[in-house]
């Protein structure tokens, strides 16, 4: 295995910052993954995926490990379910398009987020009313301290919005090595984003009086995500940098006096009745932000959520917007946004 020295990593981060490691090695099977680490016990290191959502505020001191796992496996079916393992370093998106294509059902919301298949239990990734949670099974993990392999159920995983068990308990501690989906025979469509709706109606599906296909639901959202998120080959970006907030109804319903087009959903699920969520792009684009730029860093202009490299932004300076972000918002409405962005 090669293990290249001060390394530039600017290809290999969507955000485009011209960072270094101090070493860097690509693993394409679990062997070579376990003497990696075996070889290197005492070193500050992480895992890289497709590197569509970190941001690295400096060069790295430590070995970064690149996953190249591959393959995509029919484990069995039954009935109702298609069982699909799905090797870590599979690019996600060409695998939802293979599912949809051989009719397993569940992702197809989940249409054209970037990044690998490895990372998708990391934060849970969601979009358009769906979470990977929904049709998680199971997946298999490398203890990095030992290299003993470990199969996490979806209790295991303790899923939340952007959350699991691998970005609190368990950070730092495993490698995620594979996936496994349970899929859908029969779809189950999710259409209550109203703009899946409208966008397959503007398509010519008549949604009431027809049941769209799973391939016509993951167009709609290519096309929506296309209209609204910057394509991150054209300008650097992680997708949303901070998470939707949470705050009582209380809070919500004072603001909403004073800012009646706040938009806010009710969170359902266990000990989340007394809370809605808000739209962290609406607040930061009412304290002025959208289509801020400073130098090469900036707010974008369509998705205030979303913060860009203009080119030659270091990660420090992108770091430092989402600071001033957070603390104008934090002043005029009183809500401590979080960071979804994993900060390096
Ligand atoms: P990386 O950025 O490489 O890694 C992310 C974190 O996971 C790091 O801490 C890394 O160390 C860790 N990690 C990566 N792989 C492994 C592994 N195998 N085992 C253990 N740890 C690992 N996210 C959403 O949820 N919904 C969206 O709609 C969405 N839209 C986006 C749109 C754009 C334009 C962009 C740029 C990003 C978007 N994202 C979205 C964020 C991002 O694409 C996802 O979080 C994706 O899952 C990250 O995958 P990655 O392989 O690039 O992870
Ligand atoms: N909004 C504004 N101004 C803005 C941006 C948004 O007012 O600049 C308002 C919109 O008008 C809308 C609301 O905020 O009423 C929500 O906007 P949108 O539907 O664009 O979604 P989002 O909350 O900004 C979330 C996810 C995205 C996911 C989309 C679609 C988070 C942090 N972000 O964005 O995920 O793709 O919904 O489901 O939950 C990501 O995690 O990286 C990501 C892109």
């Amino acid at each position: 295995m090669q293990i290249k020295k001060n390394y530039s990593i600017q290809p290999y981060n969507t955000f485009g910052i011209a960072a270094r490691a101090s070493r860097f090695a690509a693993f394409g099977d679990v062997q070579t993954l376990a003497a990696l680490l075996r070889d290197n016990q005492h070193e500050h290191k992480i895992i890289l995926g497709g590197g569509s959502n970190i941001l690295f505020t400096n060069d790295f001191a430590g070995l970064i490990l690149k996953n190249n796992l591959k393959g995509i496996e029919l484990l069995r079916a039954d009935d109702q379910y298609y069982y699909l393992k799905v090797a870590a370093g599979e690019p996600w998106h060409p695998f939802v398009q293979y599912c949809v294509d051989h009719g397993y059902a569940g992702l197809e919301n989940l249409s054209l987020i970037p990044g690998l298949a490895g990372a998708s239990p990391m934060q849970n990734i969601g979009a358009y009313g769906v979470e990977i949670k929904d049709v998680f099974y199971q997946l298999e993990a490398m203890r990095i301290s030992d290299q003993t392999l470990h199969t996490f159920s979806r209790e295991d995983c303790q899923f939340g919005y952007r959350e699991s068990i691998f970005k609190t308990e368990l950070k730092g501690k495993y490698i995620i090595l594979n996936v496994t989906y349970r899929l859908l025979k029969k779809p189950i469509l999710h259409l209550e984003y109203g703009a899946i709706r409208e966008e397959l109606e503007k398509a010519g599906i008549a949604v009431n009086t027809t049941t769209p296909t799973i391939k016509e639901v993951s167009e709609a959202v290519i096309r929506i995500r296309r209209s609204k998120l910057p394509d991150p080959k054209q300008i650097g970006n992680a997708g949303s940098f901070f998470k939707n907030p949470s705050i009582p109804i209380a809070q919500f319903e004072k603001l909403k006096m004073e800012h009646p087009t706040l938009p806010g959903y009710p969170l359902t699920g266990i000990g989340s009745n007394e809370q809605i969520k808000v739209a962290a792009g609406w607040l930061i684009e009412a304290c002025g932000w959208k289509g801020y730029r400073d130098g090469d860093a900036g707010v974008h202009a369509r998705q205030a959520l979303v913060l860009v490299n203009y080119g030659h932004a270091t990660g420090a300076e992108i770091y430092a917007l989402s600071e001033r972000i957070i603390n104008s918002v934090e002043n005029k409405f009183g809500i401590a946004l979080e960071r979804e962005v994993n900060i390096i």
